[in-house]
């Protein structure tokens, strides 16, 4: 029997399809374009990859796309078929993915990270001086989770503006603005670099073990 995995899909709208499994693939399920990119790699890393284009397959169907390979573009972004926005996350047990039509976002994208806190040098490497002070304000239960939210969200903004941009902001180019009273989030550019960003708001949600956000255009 799988492991029931959560459910996500309070992070989007509903036109999003989303699903989280476990990592439950091989490489024997991964079409010839898509086992390409993965062939040399170890079997771990296959696995995750083989979950994710699995479970991105799964839903292209239900959006219309049944044939559809899910191959890895030059710069290792996944490339969709046209006409769908999607993206990929995967920790070393959960694999997370979502998919839409682009005729409803330009662009989207999710994160997966466990639970716990991040040490003080992961943390400067991606906070800002003012997220830093934010953390530090909070009592050491609540920081872990919020500094594990705010690195989820970083990199889920930085998947959804990657499609649109070719950029390559950095951490610390983008500060997160949580709302307090929901799960909402926006992403705000805080140096040049960071200027690139096109609007981008996202949710974010702490579910069993994980914390998962997702970045959508605005
Ligand atoms: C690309 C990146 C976001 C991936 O994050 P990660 O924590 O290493 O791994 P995740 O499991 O969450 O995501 C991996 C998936 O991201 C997707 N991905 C990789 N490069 C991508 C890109 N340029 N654009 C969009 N998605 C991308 C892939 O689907 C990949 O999974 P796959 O190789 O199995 O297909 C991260 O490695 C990175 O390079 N970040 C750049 C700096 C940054 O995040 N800045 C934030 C400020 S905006």
């Amino acid at each position: 029997m799988p492991r029931p995995t959560p459910t996500i899909d309070a992070l989007f709208p509903d036109w999003v399809l989303t699903v989280t499994s476990t990592i439950d693939a091989t490489p024997d399920d991964l079409l010839p374009q898509e086992l390409l990119s993965v062939a040399r790699a170890v079997r771990k890393r296959q696995c995750e990859f083989a979950t994710g284009r699995v479970r991105a397959r799964a839903l292209l169907a239900r959006l219309g796309f049944p044939d559809a390979a899910v191959p890895v573009g030059p710069d290792r972004s996944p490339v969709w078929p046209e006409g769908v926005v999607g993206s990929i996350s995967h920790t070393s047990d959960l694999c997370v993915v979502a998919v839409a039509r682009q005729s409803q976002t330009g662009s989207l994208g999710i994160d997966v990270e466990p639970e716990g806190p991040l040490d003080d040098e992961t943390l400067s490497g991606i906070c800002t001086a003012r997220e830093l002070e934010g953390l530090g304000r909070l009592s050491e239960a609540g920081r872990g989770l919020a500094a594990r939210r705010l690195f989820s969200a970083k990199e889920s903004v930085f998947k959804c503006q990657y499609p649109v941009t070719g950029a390559m902001p950095d951490f610390r180019d983008v500060e997160i603005e949580f709302d307090r009273a929901s799960d909402a989030f926006e992403a705000i550019s805080v140096t040049a670099a960071g200027a690139c960003l096109p609007p981008i708001c996202g949710r974010w949600l702490n579910r069993d073990a994980w914390v998962f956000t997702s970045a959508m255009l605005r």
